[in-house]
């Protein structure tokens, strides 16, 4: 563990998670020979505002049936099999934290995904793969842990096709200071990397990557988090990403509402084209 780069160490803490996820699911009822990828939704989208937020990146981009799509930060590869599922893309999933990996490909042998997602366990910022590999790049909310944009982005840029497309849902810096710590990415500043809006989008504009759309989404973010907590304070609310991090989710969850609420962080989407 100890030799684990600093984001995958305060991600990997709670272990094996499949059988924690497979034993929560038979908990309510569902049928383990019949799982769909809806079925793990509630805890395998690992980002604010969850599915939905999925769904929005998705509509945005598109991937067509036979493409082939990259989800940078995948985590245990819940919007990947989303993709696949709904698409009929192919989708690599590539992340820092190898149980993750591990997981992710577990729990699409579980969907019967296996032949549509794979799942490689490496750094954003050294991309295994060809120049030009990727019809769409997509990554929700795994650069807030990497400090160097430039790099990362210069990476995305490298391996998207001409004409390919480039999908961001991210924390960024807001602009009245750093968030309370602990947070869901990190359990102090020094794994934190936030970069406010405009230095994002520099640090791909500066790849050649052209902006098609960019949209603020921390009012809805905002919106979202006080219906969470409606529904975990009526007994309704998924434990959701819980069971990835553990006991001291809850402390996550309250510094990021805090953060949120007080603008430390900032939500956006966007969408970006590689001239073809
Ligand atoms: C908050 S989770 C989001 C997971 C997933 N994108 C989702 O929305 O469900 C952030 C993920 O980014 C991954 N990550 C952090 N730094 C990374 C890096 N340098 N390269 C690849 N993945 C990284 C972490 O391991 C973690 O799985």
């Amino acid at each position: 563990m100890s030799q684990l780069p600093s984001a995958a160490q305060h991600y990997a803490r709670e272990g094996e998670l499949t059988g924690r996820i497979l034993s929560t699911l038979t908990a309510e009822g569902k049928d383990l020979d019949r799982l769909t990828a809806e079925d793990l939704s509630p805890y395998d989208q690992f980002h604010s505002r969850g599915q939905q937020a999925t769904a929005e990146l998705a509509q945005l981009l598109n991937p067509q049936a036979g493409q082939l799509v990259l989800d940078l930060g995948c985590g245990i590869g819940g919007p990947a099999r989303w993709l696949a599922a709904r698409h009929g893309c192919r989708v690599v999933g590539l992340d820092l934290t190898e149980v993750y990996c591990r997981t992710a490909g577990e729990l699409s042998a579980r969907v019967g995904l296996s032949g549509q997602t794979a799942f490689v366990c490496a750094n954003g910022l050294a991309l295994p793969f060809a120049t030009a590999s990727f019809d769409v790049i997509w990554t929700q909310h795994a650069a807030m842990n990497i400090a160097d944009k430039a790099r990362l982005y210069r990476e995305v840029a490298r391996v998207l096709k001409p004409g390919g497309r480039f999908g961001l849902y991210d924390v960024m810096a807001g602009p009245a200071g750093d968030p309370y710590f602990p947070v869901p990415w990190s359990a102090s500043a020094e794994w934190s990397h936030l970069t406010a809006p405009e230095g994002v989008r520099e640090a791909i504009l500066a790849t050649g990557l052209k902006q098609r759309h960019w949209r603020d989404l921390t009012a809805e973010s905002k919106a979202w988090s006080e219906k969470a907590v409606a529904a975990q304070t009526a007994g309704k609310g998924p434990s959701g990403p819980a069971i990835i991090l553990g006991p001291s989710f809850a402390e996550m969850v309250a510094n990021l509402r805090r953060s949120l609420f007080e603008d430390r962080i900032t939500v956006v989407q966007a969408v970006f084209e590689k001239a073809g």
